[in-house]
């Protein structure tokens, strides 16, 4: 069996330092935010290339304040795309803002940056584009519809870490960037974890408050804030992890190299890399028509595969409320109608990459006879 993904060969892989790191918290009782935290965010903040990181306790928690760090709240638009994980969108309603989609682009599945300007009202305050699956959307025209309409750009980096937009790294472009660092991704806490990262020191202030109960010293409550607060536990373990980020990258772009070589004369389609960017491959999306079948397929040969996503969240019950029918983002539509995620993780072997691609043209050869 191939497993989608393999946290625990990654553990053992690095297991003395995470184990040493987490005894030092244990020992230092630092278990909420802390010197670890601290230092994390330091040397997050110098890894992204922005002056700030600000460490809350999810990517949700990041996006939902840098939101309410820009004032963003009722009656505001916040304009994003239907093709990500729900969390982009929850955290746009949390502030109280309307969401407002573009359709994504097909061939980077990321905000298709021409429609942005034709949504613009004088309701709208911020643009949110996604990283998806760890590629960089196009952030020029981004930044440059932004700039002339006065409006702030928050990047979802939640899967892209250490990814780069023309030579710079995501987090670093937009006014803010908001990371996640779910167990999975491709720097991944213990547990929750999320930052906000920005050359902001207004916002980083307010931040920073707003994580801890909108508190300037203790007991002093000057903004409604939250318990969006980083464990001393995961500060830690991200300390460890962020060492190893870079040569896990290229372990990732390895795999896709070769899953791009192997696959070609199959019935999937391969991602498309954009000439603008360097991926950072957290998802490795292929595409096929026959979907269901493919996937089953695979699945009877030992292969596992997971979708990212199936549902555009236009087309969720949770988000009917928006008022958006089928049809409305026939890309977005086609994407989740279409997208397969192949295995991908930076422990894979050469001949694991191999055996998936043997299997994906098994099932090409299966569903033509
Ligand atoms: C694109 C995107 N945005 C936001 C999030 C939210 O991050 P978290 O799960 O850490 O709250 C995720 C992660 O799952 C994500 O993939």
């Amino acid at each position: 069996m191939i497993p989608f993904v393999d946290l625990k060969a990654q553990y053992h892989s690095i297991k003395e330092e995470i184990d040493r790191a987490v005894a030092s918290v244990l020992e230092s009782t630092a278990f909420v935010l802390g010197k670890e935290v601290a230092a994390f965010e330091a040397e997050f903040a110098d890894y992204v290339g922005s002056s700030q990181t600000i460490a809350v306790n999810s990517g949700t928690s990041a996006l939902h304040l840098a939101l309410l760090a820009a004032g963003i709240g009722p009656g505001d638009e916040v304009i994003t795309v239907p093709f990500t994980f729900v969390a982009t969108v929850a955290a746009i309603g949390y502030s109280g803002a309307r969401p407002v989609f573009v359709d994504i682009n097909p061939q980077s599945f990321t905000m298709d940056v021409t429609q942005i300007e034709g949504l613009i009202t004088e309701r709208t305050k911020a643009i949110l584009p996604v990283h998806l699956y760890g590629q960089p959307a196009d952030m020029d025209p981004v930044m440059e519809v932004a700039r002339r309409h006065n409006l702030v750009v928050i990047e979802d980096a939640a899967q892209a870490h250490g990814a780069e937009y023309k030579g710079r790294r995501v987090g670093s472009i937009g006014d803010m960037g908001c990371f996640s660092f779910y167990p999975g991704k491709n720097l991944g806490a213990y547990g929750e974890g999320g930052a906000v990262t920005t050359d902001n020191s207004e916002y980083a202030k307010k931040i920073r408050m707003l994580r801890d109960w909108g508190a300037e010293r203790k007991y002093h409550h000057v903004l409604k804030g939250y318990n969006y607060r980083m464990e001393g536990f995961q500060g830690a373990i991200l300390r460890v992890k962020l060492r190893h980020l870079n040569g896990w990258t290229e372990m990732r772009r390895a795999h896709a190299q070769l899953y791009a070589e192997r696959l070609k004369g199959s019935d999937v389609i391969a991602p498309e890399v954009m000439p603008y960017g360097q991926h950072v491959w957290h998802v490795y999306g292929v595409r096929t028509t026959d979907r269901a079948a493919v996937q089953q397929n695979l699945q009877e040969q030992g292969v596992q595969t997971n979708i990212h996503y199936p549902f555009p969240i236009h087309l969720l019950p949770a988000w009917s409320d928006l008022g958006y029918g089928k049809g409305a983002f026939p890309h977005a539509e086609a994407a989740a109608r279409e997208e397969l995620s192949l295995p991908m993780y930076p422990e894979m072997t050469r001949e694991q990459v191999e055996q998936v691609c043997n299997a994906v043209q098994e099932c090409c050869v299966v569903g033509r006879n």
